[in-house]
């Protein structure tokens, strides 16, 4: 149990022993009055009319009948109309919040919530023979930030990453692959060449006849065409390894969209079987569907007419294998706000046929838009975003302004040092910048608020976290015996109250799908810590125990930063 479940724990217990209250009618709530100094609250309605008494005064005998010791997490119960408040004791939260964080270090935040249920992530999902599009960047970072999140609360993660390989343009990609010349290039440039050749070829009539030869090669099976599919496989996959690497993504499983061909038509069988879907000339045609809130879902096919299986089918398919291999608890698709429809029908039907028990969730995304952003009339047809680039290009700012700080401050440097931080801002810089906001925000991208070292960014966050790292280091050890109750001061205990609610915070994120719930945390402590660095001297602290207590709040507030970063795949530098 975290330090504010214990605060809540020590108050219902209170509660009880006054014999006042039952415990069905404890709901303990953020204090509402603004300007009560306050951090839980018992609203009193209920208890006083079970008692025939007025919620006000009710409050009055609770708060007198309470009890609470100087070890208790508990300060004081004051009634205020029909509430009744209770304070933290600022000494022992002091000590149980560092307690907290220099038991669990690395842990710290963490909890076996999820008792290993498995849970599958579906996400990144590119399509092959192609670079990522913006909506599978911010797929990725959301996604591998959700996969953390859940693995943090004690969940078995598989991680899945669902291939497109039907796309109608798919001949012209396996005559374009075999006269591929940069094979053995590496990186998501290559693909960008094989898109290169492939556009050169669509305009070739001569070519397009190949192309159309090589699609119809592929649909029948030959062996020549599945090689040439598979080495364009490879090759898809290999490509975006770099970016993948790059951005601390990897996955447990990887399956083409075919993979799943062959249980897409045991779908369609039992379908038309259970009379979800009728057949009308060839084709199966799925009506009259009513989604889980009741509304009514439009038609949709199954198949096409010369029985070859659709996206939805596939990914009918994929939840039954899904279910059979993992029977997973819950089942995340991080996937563009496009596919709403999509996977409301896919997961209806699934549902319907009974084949899976898992909770099924479509994590909608926005888009990533380019500088120019709304401005632009058509931002999402104008704009093309390709991950390689955006990430060199995030590194190479952050490698000029690193240098500039670091002249600036007159810090001597290595070239290594350089190299790897400017990577490590960089890539923070364009994984925070995702997701920062909902995931259902489109993000324009705005190169000097993504790499502002004073505002809402990765750079600020990792910057605070260099800074209590810098300070460790003057600080020499850390004294083991240190006393919490030096820690009084108000910006002291406003640090300690974010630092205690990262626990909490994981909970949320996960519940809501929202790795910006992690970020808005990271920001708030990142600013926390800065007002106390302001106001409260640690190296020159006024006496040997608050020096010693203040350095272990900035080593407890250190590890919470890199913990909170690590959740959203953020490197946490030691010096910036
Ligand atoms: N490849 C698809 C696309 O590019 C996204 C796949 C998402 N995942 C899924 N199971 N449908 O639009």
């Amino acid at each position: 149990m975290d330090t504010f479940a214990r605060f809540e724990q020590a108050i219902r217990d209170a509660l009880l022993d006054t014999t006042l209250i039952t415990a069905d009618l404890i709901d303990l709530v953020a204090p509402k009055a603004t300007g009560v100094q306050a951090d839980l609250a018992l609203p009193c309605f209920r208890a006083a009319k079970m008692r025939g008494s007025n919620p006000a005064q009710f409050a009055q005998t609770l708060a007198n009948a309470l009890k609470f010791t100087h070890e208790s997490l508990v300060l004081k119960a004051t009634a205020l109309g029909a509430y009744v408040n209770f304070s933290l004791n600022p000494i022992t939260f002091a000590q149980s919040v560092l307690h907290d964080i220099g038991q669990g270090k690395a842990a710290y935040g963490r909890s076996n919530r999820g008792q290993q249920q498995a849970v599958v992530v579906d996400y990144s999902s590119p399509n092959i023979a192609k670079r990522m599009r913006v909506d599978h960047i911010r797929s990725t970072m959301i996604g591998q930030a959700i996969v953390n999140i859940y693995r943090s609360l004690g969940y078995q993660v598989i991680r899945m990453n669902h291939w497109g390989d039907y796309d109608p343009q798919l001949g012209i990609s396996l005559a374009a692959m075999q006269h591929f010349q940069h094979r053995n290039g590496n990186g998501e440039s290559m693909l960008a060449s094989l898109e290169q050749q492939a556009q050169q070829y669509q305009a070739d009539d001569q070519v397009h006849d190949l192309a159309q030869a090589w699609a119809s090669k592929l649909a029948s099976g030959e062996p020549q065409a599945i090689t040439l599919l598979q080495q364009l496989v490879d090759l898809s996959l290999s490509a975006n390894q770099a970016n993948y690497r790059r951005l601390g993504v990897a996955f447990d499983v990887q399956h083409c969209e075919s993979f799943y061909a062959r249980e897409a038509q045991v779908v369609i069988k039992e379908a038309l079987h259970y009379q979800i879907a009728q057949l009308d000339s060839h084709v199966a045609i799925v009506k009259d569907l009513l989604d889980e809130q009741g509304k009514a879902l439009p038609t949709l096919l199954l198949n096409r007419s010369d029985g070859s299986t659709l996206y939805i089918t596939r990914d009918i398919a994929a939840i039954k294998y899904r279910e059979a291999l993992y029977q997973p608890s819950k089942i995340i698709y991080v996937v563009k706000q496009a596919q709403e429809l999509h996977f409301r029908q896919a997961f209806t039907i699934s549902k319907t046929l009974g084949y899976t028990k898992a909770d099924l969730a479509h994590v909608a995304c926005g888009m990533i838009l380019g500088p120019e952003g709304r401005a632009n009339p058509h931002p999402r047809f104008s704009t093309t975003i390709y991950l390689e680039p955006l990430l060199d290009e995030a590194c190479a700012r952050a490698k000029t302004l690193l240098k500039q700080k670091a002249i600036e401050a007159k810090t001597s440097f290595t070239s290594e040092w350089l190299n790897e931080v400017a990577e490590q801002v960089g890539v923070g810089a364009v994984i925070y910048h995702n997701l920062q906001h909902d995931p259902a925000h489109d993000v324009v991208v705005d190169w000097d608020r993504m790499l502002a070292f004073d505002g809402n960014s990765a750079a600020y966050i990792q910057y605070m976290h260099a800074r209590c790292c810098s300070i460790l280091r003057d600080f020499g050890r850390l004294p083991q015996n240190y006393n919490g109750r030096e820690l009084t001061h108000p910006a002291e205990q406003a640090l300690l109250k974010e630092l205690a609610r990262l626990p909490q915070v994981i909970v949320d994120a996960a519940e809501r799908y929202a790795p910006s719930v992690v970020a808005d945390w990271l920001y708030a402590t990142a600013k926390a810590f800065a007002i106390f660095y302001d106001a409260c001297p640690v190296l020159k602290a006024e006496t040997l125990a608050l020096r010693a207590a203040r350095g272990q709040l900035v080593a407890a507030t250190a590890q919470a930063l890199r913990n909170g970063l690590g959740l959203l795949s953020i490197a946490a530098p030691e010096r910036m």
